[in-house]
Order: structure tokens, then sequence, then C-alpha cells
């Protein structure tokens, strides 16, 4: 049988303010499993972010549970690597050292093991060369490569993405998906990502996840059985649209 990365099961959040409370997340359940590549998909307001950081052990539920690996997830962990939208880089630490940065607790590397380690994974990203820039030195597209080295130095069996393009062009953010499809086959690691955009929910993903908010809530789970590895063609075929149409017609009738 399949093991599971992750689990949640009848997840429920409330956010209380000033004696009122609001029901972010209403009873999710939902499963990674091992190497599984996951996005969910809904509308602003729905509660990706706020699942995304209740995975991550930044935030508590309310009720129900959410285990990784079979053990309930208390606070955040070196088995989740996280990247935000934000590229959340220091502005004074060189690229290098902001990857290296992550592995500061470690005390079973040296200083010479952990400058490897982030060297080998700019490298994977595409930075080679780059190690002695800054952030100010780099693009948007190329921060959000450092990032992202980052939440994989510590090899993470689970990755969590909130909207890692969001603030990236058209053209740089298809190199980026390029890039995290490529780098989740080497990492071996399991996904789970955040998107407001259908074509690249189905182009990264194995199952999607589409929520309604209000509350939010899983409305749909769409199994993609698109052939591996993908490139940028298969969003021109037609089993592409069908999914596409499929995702549509769902958001679309949340709206009525
Ligand atoms: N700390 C908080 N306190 C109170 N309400 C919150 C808090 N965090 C989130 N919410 C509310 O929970 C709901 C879900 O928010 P969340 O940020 O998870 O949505 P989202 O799906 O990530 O949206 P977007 O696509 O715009 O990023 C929103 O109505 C939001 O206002
Ligand atoms: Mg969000």
């Amino acid at each position: 049988m399949a093991v599971n990365e992750l689990v949640a099961q009848s997840v429920v959040k409330e956010f209380s303010h000033k004696k009122k409370s609001f029901l972010a997340l209403d009873h999710i359940n939902l499963n990674i499993g091992e190497h599984e590549f996951v996005s969910l998909l809904g509308p602003s307001g729905c509660g990706k972010s706020t699942l995304l950081r209740l995975v991550a052990g930044l935030d508590k539920v309310s009720e129900g549970q959410i285990l990784l690996r079979d053990q309930e997830i208390s606070k955040p962990g070196r088995d989740r690597g996280v990247v935000f939208q934000q590229y959340s880089l220091l502005p004074w630490l060189h690229a290098w050292e902001n990857v290296a940065f992550a592995l500061k607790k470690d005390k079973t590397k040296s200083k010479q093991e952990k400058k490897e380690l982030a060297f080998h994974f700019l490298e994977l990203v595409g930075l080679k060369g780059f190690e002695d820039a800054y952030p100010s030195q780099m693009s948007g597209g190329m921060q959000q490569r450092v990032a992202i080295a980052r939440a994989l130095v510590y090899k993470p069996n689970l990755l969590l993405m909130d909207e890692p393009f969001g603030a990236l062009d058209a053209q740089t953010r298809k190199e980026m998906q390029d890039l995290v499809l490529k780098v989740f086959t080497e990492a071996r690691s399991s996904v789970l990502f955040v998107t407001h955009d259908v074509d690249e929910a189905i182009y990264l993903s194995d199952r999607v996840y589409v929520m309604s908010a209000k509350p939010g809530r899983i409305a749909k789970e769409i199994k993609i059985d698109l052939p591996k590895p993908r490139d940028w063609n298969v969003q021109l075929s037609e089993e592409f649209l069908k999914y596409k149409r499929e995702i549509l017609v769902e958001l679309q009738s949340q709206k009525k």
C-alpha cells in the first residue's frame, strides 16, 4: 500500500477576534503520498495559506489533526521546507550564506560542509556562479531560486510552497515551474503547492484539491493523469484542456 507523507483529518480552523469567531477551514480531509506533488487551488480567502501554515506548524488546528508520517504536527520542523511568495532572504548575507543559514542549528556539520551543501543546492536551482551575490543584486526569479535552495538544503521529506511564483512575470514563472518539476524529481520529496493559477496546478501536479470559500472546504479532488516527465507542450493537449474545463466549471459553480 502507498505510504502517506501527510494526512489531514477533519481539520477545522477558527479565528477569534473581539468575541467574534470566523470559520476559516471547515473539516478538511486530505492526504499527500510519498513523492507525490499535490496542489491546493481555490479563490482568494478560501484558506489555502491557513492550511499550509498549519502543516508548516506555524499555527495550530482548532479541531481535527494533521499527521506527518503518523506523527501529529505541533511545531515547525526540518522534515518540512517552506517557500513563501515573498522571498524573505536576509539582505546582508550572500546567496550561499542565505542557504547555509537554514543549517545554522545543525551541529553535525562543519562550516565547510554547510558551505558545500549550499553551493550544491544553488547549482541545482541554476545559480552556479552567483553564490557570492547579495539578494539586492539578483532578480525576483533568482531570489526565489535561492529561497527554494534554502528550503531544500536540509533535505525535507515535504516541501510546502505558498504561491511561490505569484510575484514573477509570466516568462520567469514558466521557467520556475520547470525548475520545480526538475527539483521535485531529483530531491525525491513530496510537495504541497498552493496556487491561484489553474494551468500551473494542472501542469505541476499529480493531484489537485479544488477548494471553495466561506468557509474553506475541499470542493473537489482531481487526479491528473498526464504523462511524466512533462513539458510545456502538454498544456496544448486535449487531456490538459479537459482537466482545465473540469476545474473552471467547479470554480464557476462556486460563484452561483
Ligand atoms: N490570523 C488570522 N486572524 C484572523 N483571520 C485570519 C487569519 N489568517 C487568515 N484569516 C482569514 O482566514 C481566511 C483564509 O485566509 P487565507 O490567507 O488562508 O486565504 P488564502 O486562500 O490563502 O487567500 P489568498 O489566495 O488571497 O492568499 C480569510 O478570510 C482570512 O481573512
Ligand atoms: Mg494565501
